[in-house]
C-alpha cells in the first residue's frame, strides 16, 4: 500500500493540521482526499486527508486530522478519492465559505487555482487562518449574503447537520440562489472510503442518498437544496 509521512503538526489548525510529504502524485485535488490510517497506532482507524496547499515535497493537509498522528508517523494511504471542487476555467470572483464547525483549511486549496486564473477571492468564516495570501480579501460570516450577490463561483463548506436548515441560516431570501455555479462540500466522518459500504457519510441529496465517499465530498448545491 502506498504511504505518506507526517513531518510536522501544528498547534494552530486554521491554517493546516500538518505539513505531509509524498510524491507529487498522491497530492489530493481541492476537495478529493486520501483515507489513511497509521498501521502502528493502537486505533488505526482510517480518516480523510484533504489538501489545504500543495508543497514543493508534499503538501498542507487541511484539519482536522487525529491527534494521535504525530510528526514522524507514517500513513498507509489509498486514494486519491471522491468528488472534488470543479473551479469553472471562466470564474473570476470566486467566493469560498466556511460556515460554523467546518475547518476554512478545507477551502485553501482552492486559492492557488483560482489567482492563478486570474481570480479575486473572499473567504467568509469566523476564525480567519493567519499567514494568508494578501490578495486574499477575507470576511466575516455575517458578510456571506452579500458576497454571494457578488460572487460567480462559490465553494460552500458545511457540516452535514446543517443541511437542512442551509437556505434559512444563509440570509434572507436566500442568497444561494445569486451564484451562477455553487458547490458544496460536506463534512462527514468517511471511515472506509466505500470499501465496506458501511453508509456512515450518507447524505440526503435531492435524489436519495448518497454516499459523501463516492459522490463526494464536494456537490453541486442543486445536487443537495
Ligand atoms: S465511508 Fe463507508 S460508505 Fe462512505
Amino acid at each position: 500500500m502506498a504511504t505518506i509521512k507526517i513531518a510536522e503538526r501544528f498547534l494552530d489548525e486554521r491554517r493546516a493540521a500538518a505539513r505531509i510529504i509524498c510524491a507529487p502524485n498522491q497530492i489530493p485535488a481541492p476537495g478529493q482526499y486520501l483515507l489513511a490510517y497509521d498501521p502502528a497506532s493502537d486505533s488505526p482507524l482510517a480518516a480523510p486527508v484533504f489538501c489545504a496547499a500543495r508543497l514543493a515535497d508534499g503538501f498542507l493537509a487541511a484539519a482536522p486530522l487525529p491527534s494521535a498522528w504525530t510528526p514522524g508517523s507514517t500513513l498507509s494511504v489509498r486514494g486519491r478519492l471522491g468528488r472534488g471542487f470543479h473551479l469553472p476555467t471562466n470564474a473570476r470572483r470566486v467566493l469560498l465559505a466556511a460556515h460554523v464547525g467546518v475547518s476554512p483549511s478545507l477551502l485553501l486549496a482552492l486559492l492557488e487555482p483560482a489567482f492563478a486564473q486570474g481570480a479575486s477571492v473572499a473567504l467568509t468564516c469566523d476564525s480567519p487562518p493567519e499567514d494568508l495570501p494578501a490578495q486574499l480579501e477575507i470576511q466575516p460570516s455575517s458578510a456571506f449574503a452579500d458576497l454571494c450577490g457578488w460572487a460567480d463561483y462559490l465553494a460552500l463548506a458545511v457540516t452535514r447537520e446543517s443541511l437542512p436548515g442551509l437556505v434559512e441560516s444563509s440570509g434572507v431570501g436566500n442568497p444561494l440562489r445569486a451564484v451562477r455555479e455553487a458547490q458544496i462540500f460536506v463534512a462527514v466522518p468517511m471511515p472506509c472510503g466505500g470499501v465496506a459500504e458501511c453508509g456512515v457519510c450518507s447524505v440526503v441529496s435531492s435524489r436519495g442518498f448518497k454516499l459523501a465517499c463516492e459522490d463526494g465530498p464536494v456537490f453541486n448545491l442543486t445536487e443537495l437544496i
